[in-house]
């Protein structure tokens, strides 16, 4: 079996003194290494504090996290920021690319801020990582001349130059178009198959969460589903959200919209039950 990568006990998180909001309730989980995990959950039901706590970037109000056996609370600012370095990578919806800096020179900071300085393996890596999101012809651009998407691609490559061994992606697609979330989506997938690299990754899109190993949904601070859905359809997961024209097979009316995909071509064995 896999090692366990990250494992949260009971975590809870509190904001504000006067005005509170328990932003977790006892949150519980493990990932193991390789995992390819997607994290769903309504607006403010705290998988952003959750991504957070489990990246070192805030510490909880109550609970313990482990990242590779190391128990996150007992560890020094210091060591944290070096375990951020090491071992994370972040992905955000904003990329956060530094604006006057190239491409290059964006994926390259992890590293120069790891190492303090930028060697020819470190160049070489950053090229290679360019090479496999796509953007080694953009290397010398600056970074607030290229499109969303090419930036997302961008910030990909620079969350994976330090080599981490998990990456924590929050709504990575959430600012591109379907085009350019499919893109993103099949980097991070290939990613983690070629390298072995762990994924948790916060969406809002059903259809990329459904195609996950497994899925995590959060619902006001608690973790309300955990499950593994690999070989799962998103009519599967979801079966209230199927188009109403699949109803409509499965009432065996033919389906005649112009337009529909899949009109007058239901699924087989459909009609029938
Ligand atoms: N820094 C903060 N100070 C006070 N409250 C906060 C802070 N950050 C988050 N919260 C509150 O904690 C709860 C969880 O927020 P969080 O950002 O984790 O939600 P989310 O699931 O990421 O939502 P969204 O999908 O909108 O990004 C919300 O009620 C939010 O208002
Ligand atoms: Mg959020």
């Amino acid at each position: 079996m896999a090692e366990v990568l990250v494992e949260l006990e009971q975590v809870t998180k509190e904001y504000g003194t006067t005005a509170r909001t328990l932003a977790l309730r006892g949150v519980s989980l493990r990932l193991e290494e390789g995992a390819f995990a997607a994290l769903i959950g309504g607006s403010g039901s705290g998988k952003s504090t959750l991504l957070n706590i489990l990246g070192a970037l805030d510490r909880p109000t109550s609970g313990a996290v482990r990242i590779a056996g190391r128990e996150l609370g007992r560890m020094s600012d210091d060591e944290l920021a070096d375990l951020r370095n090491t071992s994370l990578g972040f992905v955000f919806q904003f990329h956060y690319l530094l604006p006057e800096f190239s491409v290059l020179e964006n994926v390259l900071m992890p590293r120069l801020i790891r190492r303090g300085r930028i060697d020819a393996a470190a160049r070489r890596r950053a090229l290679e990582l360019l090479e496999m999101v796509g953007m080694v012809e953009r290397q010398h651009q600056r970074a607030n001349a290229i499109s969303g998407g090419e930036q997302q691609r961008a910030a990909i490559a620079r969350a994976l130059v330090n080599d981490p061994r998990l990456v924590l992606a929050d709504e990575p697609t959430g600012n591109l178009d379907s085009q350019n979330s499919e893109a993103v989506f099949r980097l991070l997938r290939s990613v983690n198959r070629e390298l072995g690299t762990s994924f948790l990754i916060v969406t809002h899109d059903r259809h990329l969460a459904s195609r996950a190993d497994r899925l995590l949904e959060l619902a006001d601070g608690r973790l309300v589903a955990d499950r593994d859905i690999r070989g799962r359809s998103e009519m599967e997961l979801w079966p209230e959200l199927a188009p109403p024209q699949c109803l409509m097979f499965r009432q065996g009316t033919p389906c005649c919209s112009p337009g529909v995909p899949g009109a007058g071509e239901g699924p087989a064995g459909a009609t029938g039950g």
